[in-house]
């Protein structure tokens, strides 16, 4: 019998910045009865497990600690983007199901949890989050209980069920605790990239998103944008492009496969992984065999003036969620020169004041860095619209 066929023990070491499996295959049916063992041990090209290894060991971060990052504003921005996409599509199913029709939710990619209290406030039923990271899945749980406890009473809140599993490996469907559950929204937030690496592992993701939401049940995600990475790319000089808060750094700038098009992405103290781009129309192929269309693919920054001119709601979740920094800053006199990371606000207030003679001279902005690291993503929602099987 072929040592494959054996259930194997698996286990993982760390050395340096590799990480690698040995294996260890009991193989039966030996002549002699003697039971023999054989070591397989297979370098880890995929990164998965290096991605997993970095999320698992990121701490989690008070908020007075979180307030001196130079990416606290970025931070919080992402997270509107993600509040006001979220808030979007369940308006648009609750609008479709009714106000009080039972929703269900997959979350791929989930990580520590940072949406639990945006699915709270868009009063979901159930959550089903799902990440390769074990030690996230766990803060995860945490954080829901801690928001569970903290609930007013009357207040109902979701209930939440959590997988640990590479998603781009492993068949979601056969984990949920009920195998026929019919999701009205699929969220992969940050996450989806890493699928990109072959296209066994896009497939596989695309079928987790797809397979189990509702004709008219809704896939949304946020993902770099893959154009504007090789158009970076191509404008700098060496492999690698940013600033002192992020960079993208590739192997060549020669080869670039639709999938497996690897880069290394660095976000200040929060991200240091292998990433992939995706290279949209074949995401958008993939997510048309599972069923899945098209309505929206939109850069942060667009999304942003969109949702921001929409509703007096979102400018006010802005403020609150402090997404952007007054500039000047308090205390700041005006013949104080002006930072290097500021002068397109500080022009702003020129031009707008000049205009506006009582205008109190005070704007909402962010850091010329941390808006260059933000504009690289994209939001994208596909609907579901056709729930047959799906095509090879
Ligand atoms: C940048 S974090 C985003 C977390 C969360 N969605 C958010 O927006 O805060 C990316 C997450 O994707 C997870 N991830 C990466 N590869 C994965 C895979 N193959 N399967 C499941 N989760 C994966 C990581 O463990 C990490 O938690």
């Amino acid at each position: 019998m072929h040592p494959d066929h054996n259930t194997g023990q698996q286990r993982c070491f760390v050395r340096m910045d590799v990480l690698f499996w040995i294996e260890v295959c009991h193989i039966e049916g030996c002549k002699d009865g003697r039971r023999l063992y054989m070591v397989r041990k297979s370098w880890l090209q995929d990164n998965s497990q290096l991605v997993a290894h970095h999320y698992n060991k990121l701490e989690n971060k008070g908020l007075a600690e979180r307030k001196q990052s130079r990416i606290f504003h970025l931070r919080n921005f992402n997270n509107w983007i993600k509040s006001v996409l979220i808030g979007e599509f369940l308006q648009r199913i609750k609008s479709e199901v009714g106000e009080d029709a039972r929703i269900n939710v997959l979350d791929i990619g989930a990580g520590k949890g940072g949406d639990l209290l945006k699915w709270q406030k868009g009063n979901i039923h159930h959550l089903v989050c799902s990440d390769i990271a074990a030690t996230s899945m766990e803060q995860c749980e945490s954080r829901y209980r801690d928001m569970r406890n903290r609930r007013n009473h009357g207040n109902p809140i979701y209930t939440l069920e959590t997988i640990t599993a590479d998603c781009t490996r492993t068949r979601l469907k056969e984990l949920y605790k009920n195998p026929s559950i019919q999701f009205d929204l699929t969220s992969c937030q940050f996450s989806f990239h890493y699928c990109f690496q072959s296209l066994d592992q896009a497939r596989v993701m695309i079928r987790n998103a797809a397979e189990c939401l509702r004709p008219g049940g809704f896939f949304i995600g946020t993902t770099p944008d893959a154009y504007d990475i090789m158009r970076r790319l191509k404008a700098s000089e060496g492999l690698s492009f940013g600033n002192e808060v992020f960079s993208v750094t590739f192997e060549n700038k020669e080869e670039f496969p639709v999938f497996g098009s690897k880069y290394h992405y660095k976000l200040d103290t929060v991200v240091d992984c292998p990433e992939f781009l995706v290279y949209f129309p074949a995401f958008q192929h993939l997510a048309e065999l599972h069923g899945l269309k098209l309505v929206m693919k939109k850069r942060f920054e667009d999304f942003f003036a969109e949702q921001h001119a929409k509703s007096h709601e979102n400018q006010v979740l802005l403020n609150r969620m402090q997404a952007l920094e007054t500039y000047p800053p308090h205390n700041h006199p005006e013949d104080a020169p002006v930072p290097e990371q500021y002068k397109h606000a500080e022009d702003k207030v020129r031009q707008v004041a000049s205009e506006h003679p009582f205008w109190r001279k005070k704007l909402g902005t962010m850091s010329r860095q941390e808006w260059e690291a933000l504009t690289l993503y994209i939001v994208f929602a596909f609907v579901k619209v056709d729930d047959s099987q799906p095509q090879s």
